[in-house]
């Protein structure tokens, strides 16, 4: 018997091609007309791949088994509403961290060398007119990790190669991990350098970078967002970032992607990246094996690889 999945969204080439050998793959986003093509498709459909699913979608979907989410954050999917209707989710955690990491060390380090600023006078011109400047490095600071999990470990091993010191803000204290620990956000930011945001959206975070605590990081400070828009209140950094009131900013993520505060175009001490965490040709083909080893083993009766608790 086939299995017939749904697509609602483009998936990386070697997912998408992994899928359509063992399943009769629907694809919505390709439909002329939405409506009518997922009327006459929703009856059959057991499994989603990709992300972003709402309550709307699973309440048409009466034989969805499972959900099976292309990243590790699963703020886009209503898990409530998958729960009530039975529904298993799974996600693609782990075989993203280094890309993550590398790339957050990456905007630290052109945030605080200004390396994107750096090949623009050069390419403008500007380096025959004179020098460029001076500016600050990672070495000796402290950074403190928002976040410190799967991704926010392989970061602050990173950023201790770099000759920094790490502390870490979470709900909870771990065991066994040589940083220190604040049990308040704000305390954290008063006392740190940069501050590296990787703890999951949703509710529990929204916002939780305020004015308070972007203002306790202050001028001197480096906020990084590799995280998700939603842990802070961007029109508060975009206005202190403007007027001096934060040190700088170097962002993966925004509020509402692919929109980006036109304010933060003119400014030199932000450094912007089109959410490119996991990014790579690597990454993306180990994220697309692990969606396709979940709905495998889910329909070979298997434990799943990667379920969402
Ligand atoms: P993880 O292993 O679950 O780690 C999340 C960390 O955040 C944990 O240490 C957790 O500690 C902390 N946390 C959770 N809720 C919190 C709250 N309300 N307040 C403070 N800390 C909280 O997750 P991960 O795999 O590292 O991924 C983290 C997130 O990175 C993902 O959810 C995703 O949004 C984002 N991400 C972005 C990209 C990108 O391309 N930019 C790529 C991959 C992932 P406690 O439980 O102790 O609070
Ligand atoms: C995206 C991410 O999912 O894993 C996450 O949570 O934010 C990224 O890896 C990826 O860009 C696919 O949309």
């Amino acid at each position: 018997m086939p299995i017939d999945i749904l697509q609602t969204g483009k998936l990386h080439a070697s997912c998408e091609a992994a899928l359509a050998q063992r399943y009769t793959v629907h694809k919505l986003h390709e439909a002329a007309d939405k409506d009518a093509f997922l009327a006459e498709i929703a009856p059959r459909i057991r499994a989603h791949a990709g992300s972003g699913v709402q309550a709307d979608l699973i309440a048409k979907l009466p034989k969805l088994e499972i959900i099976a989410s292309f990243g590790v954050g699963t703020d886009n999917i209503d898990l409530k509403a998958a729960k009530a209707a039975g529904v298993r989710v799974t996600n693609t955690p782990d075989v993203l961290n280094d890309a993550v990491a590398e790339l957050t060390i990456g905007l630290m380090i052109s945030l605080a060398r200004r390396i994107p600023q750096g090949d623009r006078f050069v390419r403008d011109g500007k380096w025959l007119k004179g020098n460029m400047g001076l500016f600050s490095e990672l070495t000796g600071k402290t950074v403190g990790i928002l976040g410190l999990g799967r991704i926010g470990k392989e970061i602050a091993t990173r950023a201790q190669a770099m000759k920094m010191r790490v502390v870490y803000h979470g709900r909870n204290r771990q065991e066994n991990v040589p940083y220190i620990y604040y049990d308040k956000l704000i305390d954290m930011a008063r006392d740190v350098d940069w501050l590296v945001l990787i703890a999951p959206g949703g509710k529990s975070t929204d916002r939780i970078v305020s004015r308070e605590v972007l203002e306790a990081l202050g001028p001197q400070g480096m906020l990084v967002n590799i995280a998700r828009g939603t842990l802070v209140d961007e029109p508060v950094m975009v206005d202190l970032l403007v007027n001096g009131g934060l040190g700088g900013a170097a962002l993966d993520v925004f509020e509402k992607e692919p929109q980006v505060p036109e304010a933060l175009f003119a400014l030199d001490n932000v450094v912007l990246a089109p959410h490119q965490g996991s990014a790579t040709h690597q990454t993306r083909d180990a994220m697309g094996a692990t969606l396709v080893a979940n709905l495998d083993a889910h329909f070979a009766g298997n434990p799943l690889i990667s379920p969402v608790v």
